[in-house]
C-alpha cells in the first residue's frame, strides 16, 4: 500500500474505525491505492469482531484489529483501550466510517480536530439514528450525507462537506439509504483530500 513521497507532500496516515459493512472504508482504501488520496490506511479497527468490513480490509492487505466493546465494563474503559491501540499507530487522521460507538470527551480531546465522521443526513438535521426514515416521515424532498469533524457532542461538529440526494415518491428508508451511500463514497474521499492537505504544527 505504501507509495513514495511525491514532491513536498508526505502521505498521511489514516486509522479507520468501523462497526459493519465498511463500504466507505473500501472507497477510501481504493482512493489511497489509486493515488487519488495521498494517504495510507495504517489500521482498520472495529468494535465488532464480526464486522464484514474487517474481512474486506484484509483482502486489501490492510492491517485490522477488533476491540469488542461488549467485553468492557464501561464506555471509558473501552475508549482507553481504543486510545492505547491508536497511540501505537499514531495516525494523522482517525476516520469514522459507520463506527456505531459514541466516543467520550477524553478520547475526543486527545485527538481534537483530527477525527472525522460521515453521517447520513443533511446535518444539522437528524443527528443520531434512523436518519432516512426520519427524513421520509417528515416529508422532506431531499436527504443526503455530511462529513464533519467530531466533537464531544453527537453529530454536532463543524460540517466540512455535504451531498444532497433527492427523496423520491414512495422511497423506503432502505431504498433511500442505497441511493445515498454511493454518494457518500465520493463525498468522503473528496473531504479527506482536503483533510490530508491540512498541515499540522
Ligand atoms: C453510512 O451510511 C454512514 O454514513 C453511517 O454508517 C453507514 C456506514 O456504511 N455513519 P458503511 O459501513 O461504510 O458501508
Amino acid at each position: 500500500m505504501t507509495k513514495p513521497v511525491t514532491g513536498q507532500q508526505k502521505r498521511k496516515k489514516l486509522a479507520i474505525l468501523i462497526s459493519g459493512r465498511g463500504s466507505n472504508m473500501l472507497a477510501i482504501a481504493d482512493a489511497c491505492a489509486s493515488g487519488e488520496l495521498q494517504a495510507d490506511i495504517a489500521l482498520v479497527l472495529s468494535n465488532r469482531p464480526d464486522a464484514p468490513g474487517l474481512e474486506f480490509a484484509k483482502t486489501k492487505g490492510i492491517a485490522t484489529e477488533a476491540i469488542d466493546h461488549t467485553t468492557f465494563t464501561s464506555r471509558a474503559n473501552f475508549d482507553a483501550e481504543l486510545q492505547k491501540r491508536l497511540e501505537l499507530v499514531n495516525p494523522d487522521w482517525i476516520v469514522l466510517a459507520g463506527f456505531m460507538r459514541i466516543l467520550g470527551s477524553v478520547f475526543v480531546e486527545r485527538w481534537e480536530g483530527r477525527i472525522i465522521n460521515i453521517h447520513p443526513s443533511l446535518l444539522p438535521l437528524y443527528p443520531g439514528l434512523d436518519t432516512h426514515a426520519r427524513a421520509i416521515a417528515a416529508g422532506d424532498s431531499e436527504a443526503g450525507a455530511s462529513v464533519h469533524l467530531v466533537t464531544s457532542e453527537l453529530d454536532a461538529g463543524p460540517v466540512l462537506a455535504q451531498v444532497r440526494v433527492p427523496i423520491l415518491s414512495g422511497d423506503t428508508p432502505l431504498e433511500l439509504a442505497q441511493r445515498v451511500i454511493t454518494h457518500e463514497h465520493t463525498l468522503y474521499v473528496t473531504a479527506l483530500k482536503h483533510c490530508v492537505n491540512t498541515p499540522f504544527d
